[in-house]
């Protein structure tokens, strides 16, 4: 009955129009009360605008609870009253129609503008921040622009957000509040860990995190700051903020501490003529995938003070700014069947395959379904058409199944019986099926992990050795690479003397790797090569690891508590292949680490986690970026490399550099990261000058 057009659900019939405001109306209050709902804006825009070209050409049939004409579709929306109303934003969708609304601007005010502010239109929740005198006092919800719904009680879990300003004033900061694709990703793990429903995409993410009062677990999201303006008890700053340009607006707010969109690929710039305007909107929209959070559109405004007050502001949207719109990141298709893969701890986990759409530019033809409650309090189908979000590095997932597309011929999604690697039972003891095996049900992925060139780093131990020798039975786990023999060896096919010379003589190189990186080998859920060094670093031996209990875990820097709890009911599960290494002779030290003061010592309270506990290493407390070719000493280091000896030397290694750069090695051919850096005015080392100040450290933790 209803069919879905790019623009707007048709609406056949009175019945298909209930249903519609139905569908709407549930959508809409489901979004304001825990920011999930089923619809994403798209489809909900469609649904809204099929159901007002309805009521357009049936006025006498209008339902009472029709969304039409209400904001926030009718929702509940708070009682707390804005100052100024928060309004929403005009959009264009191309050069043309930009430039038709700049002439009609220039024309309102009797003059061209000169400068314009083009900006990131950030994909997630606008919010009010109230701040007195330097101190943070409320946080509250744009609801229907005239009022929102207070959120302080979110405010501590809002990264951008200070408790305290650098300077004692009174102001209200506006902007933005998202999930970072991190926050994102790390927020859907830690409520599917307390059996919660993922979030469908960021923005939803961040709606549900605002509004949750009692949850169990904190997850965080982030502010980005995108004007300013003056509350009653200002004072002479609401002159100032009258009449400073935008742009300038944004630089205050930043150097009170606020977050801001600066030092992102994506900064705000100021912009002269149409041209040029296009030509950042263009550079913004060929960023967008690479960005580290969603953004939309582009907001361009413009920036002189007085352009803003003259051109001034209609019911819904100011006149001096617009939102130059990007395509959607959500696209509807089909769901055709679904994969179950075991992975290498042995978790089985759903994928979707779906009939393959173009989303933001990249071909989806999978999704992520993380686990089987998760497809039946969807209640999702084969056949179903599902609303699919892909944005940025983030996995392509499911959002919903449109409901309302269903044709009755969809098919209910099958559940494996036995594991589909090994046939062995399934554990579904937990959210995330398991085959009862383990580990061992996909041997050959965890010993090639194992060896692989950021873990033990075996030369000549690739993907067909590790089968012959899993095939073979000589390898169990992979503490049994450790006691191959020669003759073993030989007789396996296709190895003559020297590729078995050059094997074992590898292996005898791995047997002496660094902790972090047999840390690593162990494929501890969570603990990629970065968290591994951390914790080698903090605790310094494997037995220290081991002893640790989850309060002890989640003193290195990375570590919450879910992840803590995790890691310790792991390595206890591992505790056998670790004894078996240990008898194998491999190395279970971190060189250059201390080791932490033992529990009730004096000291124990100031121990920092850098693995130093304490001691002044030449990088402490400075966050790391390495760009282009290194040369001299650090030629031959590969970038895992590189990021090991920052960390020896008591450093964060990052890969993006920001405001919170501390110094970024450039070598040779460095590209846009130099000219950020510069930008920023963060310092700058050639990688000689860099080998200098860590030389010490050199060398520290690779054995030969
Ligand atoms: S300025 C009075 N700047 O987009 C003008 N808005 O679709 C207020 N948004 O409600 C908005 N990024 O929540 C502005 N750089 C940016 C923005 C931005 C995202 C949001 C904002 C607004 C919505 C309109």
């Amino acid at each position: 009955m209803v069919a879905m057009t790019n623009s707007a659900a048709v609406l056949a019939d009175a019945a298909a129009y209930a249903a519609a405001v139905e569908e709407a109306s549930r959508a809409a209050a489901a979004y304001y009360a825990t920011g999930e709902s089923a619809l994403d804006d798209e489809a909900y825009d469609r649904l809204a605008r099929g159901i007002a070209a309805y009521e357009a050409d049936h006025p006498d049939e209008v339902l009472a609870d029709s969304p039409t004409g209400k904001v926030a579709g009718g929702a509940a929306v708070g009682d707390v009253p804005h100052t100024v109303p928060m309004l929403s934003l005009d959009n264009v969708f191309s050069a043309e129609q930009f430039g038709t609304w700049t002439a009609s601007l220039e024309r309102r005010i009797g003059r061209p503008v000169t400068a314009w502010s083009v900006e990131p239109k950030l994909d997630g929740l606008a919010v009010a921040a109230r701040y007195r005198d330097g101190r943070f006092e409320r946080l509250i919800t744009r609801g229907d622009g005239q009022a929102g719904e207070d959120v302080s009680h979110a405010a501590a879990a809002v990264v951008g957000l200070p408790q305290r300003l650098s300077a004692p004033v009174t102001l209200e900061v506006r902007g933005e509040i998202l999930m970072t694709n991190e926050q994102f990703e790390q927020g859907n793990a830690i409520r599917t860990e307390h059996g919660g429903a993922p979030f469908a995409n960021p923005r939803n993410g961040a709606a549900g995190t605002l509004r949750a009062k009692d949850r169990a677990y904190r997850v965080e999201t982030t502010f980005f700051a995108y004007g300013a303006l003056p509350l009653p008890d200002s004072g002479a700053l609401a002159q100032t903020l009258a009449e400073l340009p935008h742009s300038e607006v944004l630089s205050y707010v930043a150097g009170l501490g606020v977050h801001t969109a600066a030092g992102t690929d994506v900064a705000p710039v100021l912009a002269t003529t149409v041209e040029e305007v296009q030509a950042r909107v263009d550079a913004i929209a060929s960023l967008r995938a690479a960005l580290p959070f969603g953004i939309d559109g582009i907001v361009i405004k413009a920036d002189p003070a007085a352009d803003q007050r003259e051109a001034g502001s209609g019911t819904r949207a100011p006149r001096w700014a617009i939102a130059y719109k990007l395509p959607a990141v959500e696209k509807i298709t089909r769901l055709l069947a679904v994969e179950w893969n075991v992975g290498r701890t042995g978790i089985i986990a759903p994928r979707a395959v779906l009939e393959p759409v173009e989303i933001d530019g990249s071909t989806v033809g999978y999704a992520t379904l993380h686990n089987p409650a998760d497809i039946t309090r969807r209640d999702l189908r084969l056949g179903d058409q599902v609303m699919v979000y892909k944005a940025g590095d983030i996995i392509p997932r499911i959002e919903a199944p449109v409901v309302h597309l269903r044709t009755g011929e969809e098919t209910p999604i099958a559940f494996p019986e036995s594991c589909p690697q090994c046939g062995s039972d399934i554990d579904a003891s937990e959210q995330r099926w398991r085959c009862v095996r383990g580990r061992s049900c996909r041997l050959v992925a965890s010993v090639s992990y194992a060896a692989g060139r950021d873990q033990l780093d075996i030369e000549g131990l690739g993907t067909t050795r590790v089968v012959q020798l899993v095939e073979g039975g000589l390898v169990a786990d992979f503490a049994d690479l450790f006691t191959l023999e020669r003759a073993q060896l030989l007789a396996l096919d296709r190895m003559g003397e020297t590729s078995t010379d050059n094997l074992l003589a590898a292996i005898g190189t791995a047997r002496t790797r660094p902790l972090s990186r047999v840390f690593c080998a162990l494929g501890v859920r969570g603990t990629g090569r970065s968290m591994s060094r951390r914790i080698a670093r903090y605790f310094a031996t494997m037995d220290r690891i081991v002893a640790a209990d989850a309060e002890t875990l989640q003193r290195v820097d990375g570590i919450g508590k879910e992840k803590a709890a995790a890691v310790v009911a792991e390595l206890a599960e591992l505790a056998p292949l670790i004894d078996k290494l240990v008898a194998a002779g491999v190395n279970m030290t971190e060189p250059g680490a201390t080791p932490p003061p033992e529990p009730g010592t004096e000291n124990e309270a100031g121990a920092a986690d850098d693995g130093t506990n304490g001691a002044a290493l030449p990088l402490t407390g400075m966050t790391v970026v390495v760009t282009g070719a290194m040369s001299g000493a650090l030629e031959k280091l590969s970038r895992n490399q590189m990021n090991e000896l920052i960390e020896r030397a008591g450093g964060r290694a990052s890969s993006s550099v920001s405001k919170r750069t501390s110094l970024l090695v450039a070598g040779e051919k460095a590209g846009s990261k130099r000219t950020k850096a510069e930008d920023l005015g963060v310092r700058v080392a050639e990688p000689e000058e860099f080998a200098e100040l860590v030389g010490a450290f050199l060398g520290a933790g690779e054995e030969s």
